[in-house]
């Protein structure tokens, strides 16, 4: 039932999302190709999970900022840095709950982990809605991870 109400929510959310670039795609698809519809049929790089990562101190402070702008942009509206939960968990202590190759597959291959593992597959059911497939590279994700080290203090 849940789960149910969930993809109900998720398809209306990727419907609304939709919506423009549809306009947009139709009118240039009359002349060529849109690159818009280009981008969207491509396979994407979810389905290879992440294996082992190597942490390092100091932090690299490059691929901190580089996970800041990442989650400025594309997970601040869900995550809290902090404990709370807004639409997913706040991020606070996530580096210490979880192991980094498990975030980082939520990250790149959110499907996968909601499908397979049974820790994603908790929270679903605690916040009732699937968190969206980002279109992460594993290199994107790694630079997040690092924000997320420097999030839970690390130095
Ligand atoms: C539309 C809302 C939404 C957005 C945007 C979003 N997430 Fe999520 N995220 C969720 C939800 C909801 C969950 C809990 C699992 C579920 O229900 O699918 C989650 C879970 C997570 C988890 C596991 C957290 C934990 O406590 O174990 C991580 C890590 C994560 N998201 C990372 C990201 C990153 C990185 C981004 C941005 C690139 C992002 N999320 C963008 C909604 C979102």
């Amino acid at each position: 039932m849940y789960a149910y109400r969930c993809l109900t929510l998720f398809v209306l959310m990727i419907s609304l999302v939709h919506c423009t670039s549809k306009e947009d795609a139709e009118k240039a698809a009359k002349t060529s190709p849109s690159p818009v519809e280009a981008a969207e049929e491509q396979p994407e790089v979810h389905g290879t999970p992440v294996g082992a990562i190597t942490l390092t101190n100091p932090l690299n402070k490059e691929w901190v900022a580089q996970g800041q702008a990442i989650y400025d942009t594309k997970c601040l509206a869900c995550h809290k840095l902090d404990a709370t939960r807004i639409v997913g968990p706040g991020w606070k202590d996530v580096t210490t709950r979880r192991k980094p190759e498990w975030v980082m597959n939520m990250i790149t291959n959110v499907e996968m982990m909601l499908e397979t593992d049974e820790e994603a597959q908790k929270l679903l059911e605690q916040c009732l809605v699937r968190m969206p497939n980002q279109n992460i590279t594993q290199a994107e994700a790694r630079s997040i991870y690092e924000f997320m080290r420097s999030n839970d203090g690390e130095k």
